[in-house]
């Protein structure tokens, strides 16, 4: 498997004329493994920070938010004598279909609604909750405050929460703090940031206006929201597609080639990694925007997910859209971000 990844990705290279540089070879040499994480470092780790800090992002303001916190969701999930294995199956459990029912967090259900559905290899979740058991996960400043006043004080373990970490135990924590992040970090975190600022405005948009508001919302701001990230991380940010909505989002070539890719690693399940072509002076970066049962509702098929109503809105602002019959987990485009190193 890992031989066949090497050799498509080494094809794809070469069937689309570019010079297969170092970097690139890197990249195909560990298609299976994840390339942001460093030896050391628990893979768990920065596979959380990928996945999930899309939404539960322990740097962002408490009113911010749009999911609980991690370290919310851990002291949930692990009371006194919880062990590693209950704790990591339930984490399973729960996000290989999330549903009410099995919440051990109905505040934070009524407060965001349920965490949508989205497609994680059985073995990222397993490598996150390992890591999360054993760690202590970074918190947000406010948490503390929040805590206290919410349900008093915190428990009293070792440690924070007390399990293996605190005596250097805890692999991962404060390593490379002093570390440049690589260009692949950084494009990585620019194509989560926008990802995020985007995903909380639809959110925010859907859950008070309802999904027609939404789409007035996405036509005029999707755009600006993009440029405005681009803006502040000083890179050129762009989310293309082969099926456009607005023709303006349109991959080129070279973007459907990469497309083409990604749709092939995310059908296959396993971890995708970016692509990430160093041009000298600059770097480009490429991530796959995949769907979510919360995408359907203005993405989906008509008739189906995507109501008469909400068609007939799209049909009025975007008569050429392409943008329709998608399933869940499915690539819808990707990110394409170029920017100096
Ligand atoms: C699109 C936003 C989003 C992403 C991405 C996301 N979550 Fe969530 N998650 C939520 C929301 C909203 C809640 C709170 C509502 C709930 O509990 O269902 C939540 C709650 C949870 C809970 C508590 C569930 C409960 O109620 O018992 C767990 C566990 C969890 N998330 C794990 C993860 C992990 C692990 C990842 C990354 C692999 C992740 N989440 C990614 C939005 C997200
Ligand atoms: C409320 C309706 C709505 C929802 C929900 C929605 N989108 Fe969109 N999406 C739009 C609209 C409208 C556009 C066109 C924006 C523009 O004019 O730039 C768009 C454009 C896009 C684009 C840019 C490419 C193109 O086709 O123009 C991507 C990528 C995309 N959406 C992905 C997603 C993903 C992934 C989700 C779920 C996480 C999602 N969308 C949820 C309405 C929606």
């Amino acid at each position: 498997m890992k031989l066949l990844a090497t050799l498509f990705l080494i094809s794809l290279f070469t069937a689309c004329n570019t010079n297969p540089r170092s970097e690139y070879l890197a990249i195909a040499e560990n298609a299976e493994n994840l390339i942001l994480t460093s030896p050391q470092e628990h893979p768990g780790k920065k596979l959380m920070e990928n996945n999930c800090y899309v939404c539960h992002n322990p740097k962002i303001s408490e009113e911010a938010m749009i999911a609980p916190p991690m370290i919310a969701v851990k002291m949930h999930y692990i009371s006194e004598n919880t062990s590693k294995e209950a704790f990591v199956e339930n984490f399973v459990n729960f996000l290989k279909n999330p549903s009410e029912e099995k919440s051990k967090m109905p505040g934070a259900v009524k407060k965001f609604g349920l965490m949508p559905y989205q497609f994680y290899p059985e073995e990222t979740i397993k490598q996150i909750a390992d890591y999360m058991f054993d760690n202590d996960i970074e918190e947000p400043e406010w948490f503390d405050a929040h805590y206290k006043q919410m349900h008093g004080d915190r428990p009293q373990m070792k440690g924070r929460m007390g399990r293996g970490m605190g005596n250097g135990k805890g692999m991962g924590k404060n390593q490379n703090t002093n570390a440049q992040p690589s260009v692949k970090e950084r494009g990585m975190q620019m194509a989560q940031t926008t990802k995020a600022e985007l995903g909380k405005n639809l959110m925010g948009q859907i859950q008070k206006n309802g999904v027609i508001a939404a789409l007035d919302f996405c036509n005029v701001q999707a755009l600006p929201i993009t440029d405005s990230m681009a803006t502040v991380h000083k890179a050129y940010i762009k989310r293309v597609t082969d099926k456009p909505r607005n023709p303006k989002n349109k991959a080129n070539a070279a973007e459907l080639q990469y497309l083409e890719n990604f749709k092939k690693q995310v059908a296959a399940g396993g971890e995708v990694n970016p692509i990430v072509v160093d041009l000298g002076k600059e770097t480009e970066f490429y991530y796959p925007i995949v769907t979510n049962s919360m995408c359907l509702k203005c993405h989906g098929t008509p008739g189906k997910e995507l109501e008469t109503l909400t068609l007939s809105k799209i049909q009025e602002l975007y008569p050429m859209d392409k943008a329709t019959g998608y399933g869940e987990n499915e690539v819808r485009g990707i990110w394409s971000i170029r920017f100096e190193n």
